[in-house]
């Protein structure tokens, strides 16, 4: 299983809802790993998306405790042993955590790979993912060079997980 994400240099993750920044590249590199792939997310990801619906071209698995929640075009499960059970349907290797925070902290251990777009700035966040230079298990296994866009930095990181179930 995959993580993928932006971060900011505090591991900040969104603000109100929303993404910290907007960067056309990191989300072509977001589209190229996805497309074709499963997808999984909380509820409250899906709704920041693009009209509320699901990623076009993946299978989206939206996770919710909410028995009254309904998404056209998606898997919607209801609790994390409901979301394990589905996703057992699908190669580890093709299945991409896509946020938001609950949803990398509730499947991280289980991810192999995390694909981290470091923005070297900082901005007001409302939610984070864990610092993986700090988790056990996880290290830094590649960086690209750094890339620029109106004034941010950033580059793309491969972390791995050799605590993870895959190992
Ligand atoms: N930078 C990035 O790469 C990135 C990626 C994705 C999202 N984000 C940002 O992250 C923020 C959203 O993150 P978030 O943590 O607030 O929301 P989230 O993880 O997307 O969704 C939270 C919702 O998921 C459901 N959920 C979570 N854990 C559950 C459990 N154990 N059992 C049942 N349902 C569960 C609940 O839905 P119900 O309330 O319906 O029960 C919960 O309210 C936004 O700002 C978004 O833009 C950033």
């Amino acid at each position: 299983m995959n993580l993928i994400a932006s971060v900011d240099a505090d591991w900040g993750i969104g603000y109100q809802g929303q993404l910290l920044c907007h960067i056309p590249e990191d989300m072509r590199w977001f589209k190229e790993h996805t497309t074709g792939k499963v997808v999984v997310m909380g509820r409250a990801t899906l709704e920041s998306l693009p009209g509320g619906r699901p990623l076009p071209q993946r299978v989206n698995i939206v996770l919710t405790a909410d028995n009254n929640f309904f998404a056209p075009g998606c898997t919607v499960v209801r609790s994390p042993e409901q979301l394990l059970e589905e996703l057992e349907r699908y190669a580890s290797d093709d299945i991409y955590v896509i946020g938001g925070a609950s949803v990398y902290a509730l499947l991280m251990p289980y991810c192999h790979y995390a694909y981290i777009t470091k923005v070297e700035q900082r901005f007001p966040a409302d939610r984070h993912l864990a610092n993986l230079d700090q988790q056990p298990g996880w290290s830094l296994v590649s960086v690209s060079e750094e890339h620029q866009h109106e004034g941010l930095s950033y580059r793309f990181c491969r972390y791995q997980n050799d605590l993870s179930p895959e190992e």
